[in-house]
């Protein structure tokens, strides 16, 4: 157990999915994988272990911001054990090519601020994702006919932003789309010799103001789940 999470040694796995809502977790877990047992609760964090294709996999919930998600992540690499940790959310879009209910692969993560912005100071720490998962990311969500675009996104600390420059600027050189997270995860990964990748939905678009019906959500979040368990055990 460690302060957050309340699994024994050994119910969570060397590879962690981490939705930011715990609901997520629960119905990813009742969807995908075979035999889940609830491992986590404390906060109401839900984390499930079970099986995916004869691999065993834990789904545990991030919490949103990257202060709740680097909270897991420290304890699921340092506590547990956890090697390969894939985020999957969902993202506003910022550019006009990227579509509602597209996928988009977090090659790199910007950011303004990150937890982890004390060791790095002035200098641009530059988070990546990690090639191998990137690249089976994208061959798994061709295979399933999923529209998906792979470049840079940008972690923010805010949903509700103040500064519509930033946005803008980001959207002139080329970021993909917006969320709270990446940035963090992948610091973390690079800092503990990790492979991490963010897969990301598009849930709305900040260039034309639209956002996907709740009832299409279960369907696109569902897609990349599977694209996400394919690339961590492809
Ligand atoms: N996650 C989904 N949409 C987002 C947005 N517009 N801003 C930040 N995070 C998001």
């Amino acid at each position: 157990m460690t302060i957050h999470i309340g699994a024994k040694p050994g119910d969570i796995t060397e590879t962690v999915l981490l939705p930011g809502d715990p609901y997520r977790a629960r119905w990813a877990a009742d969807a995908f994988l075979t035999d889940a047992k609830l491992v986590n609760e404390v906060r109401g964090m839900l984390g499930y272990t079970g099986t995916y294709k004869g691999n065993r996999v834990t789904i545990q919930g991030s919490g949103m911001g990257m202060p709740s998600l680097s909270i897991y992540v420290n304890e699921l690499i340092r506590d547990y054990g956890a090697k390969t940790l894939i985020r999957i959310g969902s993202a506003g879009a910022m550019q006009e090519k990227v579509k509602l209910r597209d996928l988009v692969l977090a090659s790199t993560a910007s950011s303004l601020s990150t937890p982890s912005s004390a060791i790095f100071k002035e200098f641009n720490f530059a988070p990546t994702a990690d090639f191998h998962l990137l690249h089976r990311a994208f061959h798994a969500a061709e295979a399933k006919g999923v529209q998906t675009h792979v470049g840079g996104i940008y972690s923010s600390d805010v949903f509700y932003d103040e500064r519509p420059d930033l946005n803008e600027q980001m959207t002139r050189h080329g970021i993909l789309a917006v969320e709270m997270e990446a940035a963090e995860l992948y610091n973390l990964a690079a800092r503990y010799g990790c492979r991490a990748l963010a897969v990301l939905t598009v849930s709305d678009h900040l260039l034309s103001g639209e956002a996907m019906p709740s009832e299409q959500r279960e369907k696109s979040f569902g897609d990349m789940v599977e694209i996400a368990l394919e690339a961590a055990f492809a």
